[in-house]
């Protein structure tokens, strides 16, 4: 079956990360996203794709190519600008004279595909949804179904008076073609706001697929962390922190035998950890850094060609590529996007989101 998986929306929530990084280009332990994704979904034996992209669409073809770097075969399609979710699904075209498995792009998840297409077929659906549970459905799309998990109702971002289940769309459909051929051609179209009331208004068979597996939307800043968190600490199947190694370094890393590296750090390639610096876990620093003598990092997600100064203190921060932190400076719970500059002895302060390419003075 043929995946569509939708990377074009502009990563708002994300912001300053995604202003000029796409969602699905976000860094989690150091590869893109969207690659998570994509070995996940080949797992269960998915090997045709499709991209609908639209916003900063050039960096993700880049990466991804035609897919043959990662066993796959792999397509786009570009909307000019967003056409909404269904919209953007119904432009991918070629896929819709057969079953396709859609994703949000922006979904980190262990679910059993293969056991949801079973149960697609088994319930004879014209269109399954698959459910997670979570604590505020508010942010989400809620679904209601019967004791057969049959949908009976699908609203999204539902008011707190409206909430009277968990459990959420996780972004994740298997979808019959005679449903995609009720999405109108070249239309701002929404499968959460308009196909799905739809097709249970027209009384068609829509099922629930309610799974417990592991389930993250990164697209806030606390979920990217929580992200990390729950990865480094073996809460999802796809990723087993070094079997109890100390600390996960790339290749050629240059790290000072005084460095002190405490609890979950993964260390990206080339990398230079200089004399007396610490890098307390949970953190990830990307390929390409240099953490200069007696540099702090705490609780932090660095990503690429970063470099950080002598004494610099960063703590439970997110600082995109190549930003330069200088020496003695302290970031604290804040967002860096790229290129931005903290000079000599300054303080970012709790709560910053730094817009890239500025210099904080
Ligand atoms: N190509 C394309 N075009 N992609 C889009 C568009 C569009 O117009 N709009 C959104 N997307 C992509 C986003 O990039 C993301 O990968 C996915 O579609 C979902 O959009 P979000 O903007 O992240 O939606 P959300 O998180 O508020 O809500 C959605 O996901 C929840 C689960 O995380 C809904 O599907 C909810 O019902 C669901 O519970
Ligand atoms: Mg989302």
């Amino acid at each position: 079956m043929k995946a569509v998986i939708l990377s074009g929306g502009f990563g708002t929530r994300l912001r300053p990360l995604t202003i000029n990084t796409p969602k699905s280009m976000v860094p989690v332990l150091n590869i893109p996203f969207l690659e998570h994704v994509i070995n996940h979904l080949k797992t269960h034996g998915v090997s045709e794709f499709s991209l609908a992209v639209s916003y900063l669409a050039q960096p993700i073809k880049n990466y991804f190519g035609d897919g043959s770097r990662f066993g796959i075969s792999l397509t786009y399609t570009v909307e000019d600008s967003p056409m909404g979710t269904a919209g953007a699904v119904k432009n991918a075209g070629n896929s819709l004279n057969k079953r396709i498995l859609v994703l949000n792009g922006d979904i980190f998840t262990d679910l059993d595909i293969t056991d949801m297409i079973a149960a697609h077929k088994k319930n004879k659906a014209k269109a399954t949804i698959a459910l997670t549970p979570v604590e505020d459905p508010t942010s989400y799309g809620l679904v209601l179904t019967d004791n057969n998990l049959r949908v009976l109702r699908f609203l999204e971002k539902p008011n707190p008076d409206e909430i009277t289940t968990n459990m959420i769309n996780a972004g994740t459909y298997i979808l019959e073609p005679e449903v995609m051929a009720l999405v109108p051609p070249q239309t701002n179209y929404s499968f959460e706001r308009e196909l799905f009331p739809l097709l249970l208004k027209n009384g068609e068979p829509v099922y629930a697929y309610p799974s417990s597996s592991y389930w993250m939307d990164i697209g806030k800043p606390e979920n990217y962390f929580q992200l990390h968190y729950d990865l480094l600490n073996g809460k999802s199947n796809q990723f087993r922190y070094n079997n109890g190694k100390r600390i996960v370094a790339g290749k050629r890393c240059n790290i000072h035998p005084t460095a002190k590296i405490t609890g979950q750090v993964i260390i990206g390639n080339n990398c230079m950890i200089g004399e007396g610096a610490r890098i307390n876990g949970p953190s990830v620093i990307g390929t390409d850094c240099h953490i200069s003598t007696d540099a702090v990092i705490d609780d932090s997600i660095i990503w690429a060609s970063v470099y950080v100064e002598p004494q610099a203190r960063i703590k439970h921060s997110i600082i995109a590529d190549n930003c330069h932190i200088g020496s003695a400076s302290n970031v604290e719970e804040s967002v860096l996007g790229d290129k931005a500059i903290v000079t000599y002895g300054r303080n970012v302060k709790a709560g910053s989101l730094v817009s890239p390419g500025t210099i904080v003075y």
